[in-house]
């Protein structure tokens, strides 16, 4: 991970589906999840503090605790852009350690930067860096941050880097290409791919005619949204035929097209059931053509997403 001594797996798994948002909420199956994805070699996870106001974390902390994996594991979590004042930055990791149980967390992230609470950046990223001295968290993350504040987060720290950004990057979302994984590449740095799967829309189990009514996070959605999923879909189609070739699903291919595209780039797919998490894990040892990667790229380079869909 970055210019880290962590040792991450390429696909990590999301655990953002241990809430109210995406609807897991009974800790046997969160268990199933994780259990499975260690047993397919997935050692990193990602958590935050919002997450079900705690109970993604709850739920991490507990399985790893039960199955005796801590030292293992990397996990990582985040601090809302809420709370980074100096001393919520205490608190608040303070109450992060306690509901996953554990004495440090490998990697801690500003999951937004502060929006409406003009906080400075070197006040919460100073209040991290000393976290590192105290043993609590080993290493400094930032997610959704653009580069001007990367490089005035970085700024501020004096014997600390910043190893990761987390940010949004799939193969119909390819903003990241612009500027934070140029950016991410020349500096050192990870960045953590969140929403691979454009949330399930690349799986190829959604259809222009069968998009379901979500009663979760994905209400209201503009991926799947028909003027953006329309265009999407075209993209779907040439997942499962080149994945035809490969003996693999369109998820899987969607993947491996990110993992392609740089090498600063891990995954995070989220899952909602240990088949899911063992299928997306399969995404990672073994490369389609560079043909079949530029086909996507042309294809997916015609979408247009946009967010104006009222
Ligand atoms: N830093 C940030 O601001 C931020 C924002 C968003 C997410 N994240 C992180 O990124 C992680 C992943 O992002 P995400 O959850 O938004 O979206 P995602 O990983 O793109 O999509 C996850 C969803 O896709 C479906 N899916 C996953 N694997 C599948 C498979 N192999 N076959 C069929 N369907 C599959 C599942 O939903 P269904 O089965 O219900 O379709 C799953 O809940 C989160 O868990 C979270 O840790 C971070």
């Amino acid at each position: 991970m970055g210019t880290s001594d962590l040792k991450v797996s390429i696909v990590g798994l999301g655990t953002w589906q241990f809430s109210d948002s995406w609807g897991i909420k009974d800790y046997e199956q969160a268990k199933s999840i994780i259990e499975k994805a260690l047993d397919v070699g997935i050692n990193f996870f990602d958590t935050a503090a919002v997450y079900g106001r705690g109970l993604s974390e709850q739920f991490l902390g507990r399985a790893i605790k039960e199955l005796g994996v801590r030292e293992d594991v990397v996990i990582a979590t985040k601090l809302p852009g809420e709370f980074l004042s100096r001393h919520d930055v205490f608190k608040g990791t303070k109450r992060c350690l306690e509901r996953l149980g554990v004495s440090y967390i490998d990697l801690m992230q500003v999951h937004w930067p502060p929006l409406w609470n003009n906080f400075p950046t070197c006040e919460y990223m100073r209040a991290l860096e000393e976290l590192v001295h105290h043993g609590v968290i080993r290493y400094i993350g930032l997610s959704d941050f653009p580069v001007e504040l990367v490089d005035s987060a970085i700024l501020c720290l004096s014997t600390e880097n910043v190893v990761s950004n987390q940010v949004r990057y799939n193969l119909v979302e390819r903003d990241a290409e612009k500027e934070l994984i140029p950016y991410a590449e020349a500096y050192g740095m990870s960045i953590i791919a969140w929403s691979p799967l454009a949330k399930g829309a690349l799986t190829g189990k959604y259809t222009p005619e069968n998009i379901p009514k979500f009663n979760d996070v994905r209400g209201g959605s503009a991926i799947f949204h028909p003027q953006n999923f329309s265009q999407i879909y075209e993209v779907v189609k040439l997942l499962k035929s080149i994945g035809e070739k490969y003996k693999k699903t369109p998820a899987q291919v969607a993947l491996n097209w990110l993992l392609m595209s740089s090498e600063s780039v891990i995954v995070i797919p989220g899952a909602k059931n240990p088949e899911q998490v063992e299928e997306n894990a399969g995404a990672a040892d073994w490369r389609m053509s560079f043909g079949n990667w530029l086909t996507l790229e042309e294809a997916s380079s015609k979408v247009r997403i946009s967010r104006v869909t009222w």
